[in-house]
């Protein structure tokens, strides 16, 4: 009944890095090139203004996220690739779905609970509706795929209860159930300075991240300094689950160079990190530098990366409006 269709967003709030790349957009390009679905991309600055952003910066930031996904492989032709504030129709949802959604719902999401704190008070009203919109993007374009991360499941369950709820009360099998893109081999990156914890731009240390903009010697540098034990590479993977930092630099190691961790162990048995950590950091240069170098291009024209979003955002509205649409119909608006 639905066409099989996969929806993806990334907040534009600033600092790309490796574990963006791995962790997302390299699998988008994977799930692109296998041709099963079609692919929708988005830039979710709606989402990023649940807390404060500079203008001047969510502009720039946005286009950067657009310029990441461009240069890593993403073909704005064959996949569609806009920003979410583009297509009006995502707020227009949203609200039905805010309508739909419970308070009861809301509250119990783990995200509106970090995030907000004790001081939930103060928090936006966007931030604590967050998961409506959220559902209001995948559902806008009949999304039955979403590729998710540990973080994002609860929000996607609650998608799938807006969904239920929605066709449930006006009597209607109009949404589908999305279901979350089997995880298969998406690489957890971890910090470079703890591995217990995911690699991040919001670590206060620079130096536990790769960020997509590092040029070469501070990506051997950061590689260099990486926390590690004092031991030599194991001859088994299995024997890296008591060691993160290490197991973190094998992971590593894998999927930029797209081997399994077998194939990689049977490389570096008994290797030193001192001989590791400069591999690992000429393999991750080749692997960006192309990438880094397309971004930096394209940031430099900010009008094409302008024109590939315009062009996005009526693809994105040829999907959602008739949508929307039908939406209202069933409504009775
Ligand atoms: P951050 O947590 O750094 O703010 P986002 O939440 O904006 O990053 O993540 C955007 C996308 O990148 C999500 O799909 C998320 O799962 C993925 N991602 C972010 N950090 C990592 C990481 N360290 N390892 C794997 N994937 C990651
Ligand atoms: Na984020």
């Amino acid at each position: 009944q639905f066409a099989p269709r996969v929806f993806s967003g990334i907040q534009p709030s600033g600092g790309l890095t490796l574990g963006n790349y791995l962790g997302a957009l390299k699998r988008f390009s994977q799930m692109q090139e296998k041709g099963t679905h079609k692919c929708i991309f988005c830039m979710v600055d709606m989402h990023a203004i649940t807390v404060w952003q500079d203008p001047a910066a969510l502009t720039r930031s946005t286009r950067e996220v657009a310029a990441f996904f461009i240069a890593s492989g993403i073909d704005p032709e064959r996949s569609i690739l806009f920003n979410q504030s583009q297509v009006p129709e995502h707020a227009q949802l949203a609200w039905i779905f805010n309508c739909v959604a419970r308070m009861g719902w809301m509250g119990r999401m783990t995200q509106w609970k970090d995030k907000a704190g004790k001081n939930a008070e103060q928090a936006s009203l966007g931030l604590f509706a967050y998961p409506a919109l959220m559902a209001a993007d995948i559902l806008l374009y009949h999304a039955t795929h979403v590729p998710v991360g540990e973080d994002q499941k609860q929000h996607l369950e609650l998608t799938r209860d807006i969904a239920t709820k929605f066709n449930h009360d006006y009597g209607v099998d109009f949404f589908p159930i999305t279901e979350p893109v089997i995880e298969g081999t998406a690489t957890r990156v971890m910090s470079l300075r703890d591995g217990t914890k995911k690699m991040s731009k919001s670590d206060p240390s620079d130096m536990a991240r790769i960020n997509l903009a590092d040029d070469a010697d501070t990506i051997a540098q950061k590689f260099r300094k990486a926390r590690t034990d004092p031991d030599p590479l194991p001859d088994d993977y299995e024997s890296l689950s008591a060691r993160p930092e290490a197991k973190n630099l094998v992971d590593i190691y894998a999927a930029l160079s797209e081997q399994p961790t077998d194939k990689v162990m049977a490389e570096v048995a008994g290797m030193q990190f001192g001989t590791f950590k400069p591999r690992l950091a000429e393999l991750a240069v080749e692997v960006l530098s192309p990438m880094s170098a397309e971004m930096r291009r394209l940031m430099q024209n900010p009008d094409e990366i302008d024109a590939i979003l315009a062009r996005g955002a009526d693809r994105a509205r040829a999907i959602a409006t008739p949508i929307l649409r039908r939406t209202y119909d069933i409504v009775g608006m």
